[in-house]
């Protein structure tokens, strides 16, 4: 399940990206918003700068961002697997990349 979201999410919009809005209709993104916006988002609101770095700013690569959830660093806590499942956090990830591709706040 959670394999598939990843490669479905990197190539589906290579040629075009997205500009201006969120694209939320792939439900695993859905899921990435709401559990990013569930542990994520009071650091790095809405992608942006917060307490933490930005993260729709710069091609972070997908096993950077999975061993900053698992390990955490600094001020960032890390989250264990009872905290954000394996497959939620392939979800995050997959909403990262939409928008960073958006480069848009989430609604
Ligand atoms: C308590 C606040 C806090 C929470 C919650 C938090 N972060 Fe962070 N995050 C930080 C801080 C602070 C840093 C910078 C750590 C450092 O470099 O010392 C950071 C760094 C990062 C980085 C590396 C950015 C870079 O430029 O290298 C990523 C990726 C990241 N966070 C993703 C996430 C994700 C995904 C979640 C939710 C699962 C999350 N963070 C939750 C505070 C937080």
């Amino acid at each position: 399940m959670g394999s598939t979201l990843l490669s479905s999410c990197g190539s589906a919009r290579r040629s075009e990206p997205l500009k201006g809005a969120v694209n939320i209709s792939d439900p695993r993104v859905e899921r990435g918003r709401f559990v990013y916006m569930a542990n994520c988002n009071h650091c790095h609101p809405g992608g942006e700068a917060g307490l933490g770095p930005a993260l729709n700013d710069k091609p972070l690569p997908e096993f950077l961002l999975k061993t900053q959830i698992r390990t955490g660093l600094g001020a960032m806590p890390s989250f264990s697997e009872a905290e954000i499942s394996d497959g939620d956090v392939r979800a995050v990830i997959g909403y990262l990349k939409q928008i960073r591709a958006a480069d848009a706040k989430p609604m």
